[in-house]
């Protein structure tokens, strides 16, 4: 995985500031590290798998979970510049996080880009929003500089919140959701690793470039992928009831229910410029994400 072009502009630069990116053996991860390094970005890449990680040009690779306090230290020395995805939902991911800050600070990170939560506050509707809020204040009083992504939810997986029959069921009401394409996280992560400076002590907030109800949202999504898609607004019993058949444990239903509540708050309807500001293009839509796809 060392650079192989010798006179690309792509190539690598030795001497420029190393950008650990973790994640990137998943979506937002790995699209942010295929675009460092088709921009000649020296990176390493940080994963719980060195077999998973991409293969890209001028990509060195570092092993390291989140809550392994010393593999992180060990994989986060040198880096100058970090993105820190958020980890997978677990009962002590706000743990995990707040030691992978402790690690990159005992590192010597100097600045940590971090996909944080739109609405991340300490009573947010939204349980896992709460979790994120506290990794804002690890990072906030770590003494490193820090760039904090708020993203709505991903417009990717509203397909995936629908049974079998295409119907989205939740207590969401008529709220409207700024949900944002992965790819346009990925793009905007992208830029600001390339200018780090530039965006050190901000925060912005990730959004598409209108907020849909779960009602429209159903609508289009059966034009886009060309199969049906309804939404059934449940009370919260219902949405706690309706969810027991996967029999989560308290938190997760609590994160699952709270998903369309804070829907039906208004906590994730502020539609922002940020993507396209940060990027240079508009967001993604309904059609244009899943149009493409087809049914
Ligand atoms: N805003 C939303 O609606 C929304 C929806 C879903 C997820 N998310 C959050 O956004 C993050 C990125 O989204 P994505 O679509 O790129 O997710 P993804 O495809 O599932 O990828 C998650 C990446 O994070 C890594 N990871 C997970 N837990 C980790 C841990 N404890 N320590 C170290 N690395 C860990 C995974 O590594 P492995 O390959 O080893 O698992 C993978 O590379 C997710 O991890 C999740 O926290 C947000």
């Amino acid at each position: 995985m060392t650079e192989t072009s010798s006179s690309s502009v792509h190539r690598s630069s030795s001497s420029g500031p190393l950008v650990g990116v973790t994640g990137s053996t998943g979506a937002v991860g790995g699209r942010v590290a295929a675009a460092l390094a088709e921009a000649g970005v020296r990176q390493r890449l940080v994963v719980r798998d060195a077999s998973r990680a991409p293969q890209l040009d001028g990509a060195e690779v570092a092993e390291a979970t989140y809550g392994d306090h010393e593999a992180s230290v060990a994989a986060l020395r040198g880096v100058d510049v970090l993105f820190m995805v958020s980890a997978a939902e677990a009962p002590d991911r706000r743990a995990q996080h707040l030691d992978f800050v402790a690690a990159a600070a005992e590192a010597g990170v100097g600045h940590v880009v971090y996909t944080s939560f739109q609405g991340a506050a300490p009573d947010a509707v939204f349980t896992l929003a709460r979790d994120h809020w506290a990794t804002e204040e690890a990072l906030r009083s770590s003494g490193m500089q820090v760039t904090l992504l708020r993203d709505s939810f991903y417009l990717d997986v509203l397909p995936e919140f629908a049974d079998e029959q295409g119907v989205l069921r939740g207590p969401a009401g008529s709220g409207r959701v700024a949900a944002v394409a992965r790819a346009d996280v990925a793009d905007v992560v992208a830029a600001v690793l390339q200018e780090p400076s530039a965006h050190a002590g901000a925060t912005y907030e990730l959004t598409g470039s209108e907020a849909v109800s779960l009602e429209e949202a159903a609508a289009r999504l059966a034009g886009a992928l060309g199969r049906p898609f309804s939404f059934v607004d449940e009370t919260l019993d219902e949405a706690y009831a309706s969810r027991q058949r996967w029999q989560p444990e308290p938190w997760q239903a609590d994160a699952w229910v709270s998903t369309y509540t804070s829907i039906a708050s208004g906590e994730v309807s502020r539609v922002t410029t940020d993507v396209r500001d940060l990027t240079g293009h508009d967001p993604l839509t309904i059609e244009t994400l899943f149009g493409a796809r087809g049914a």
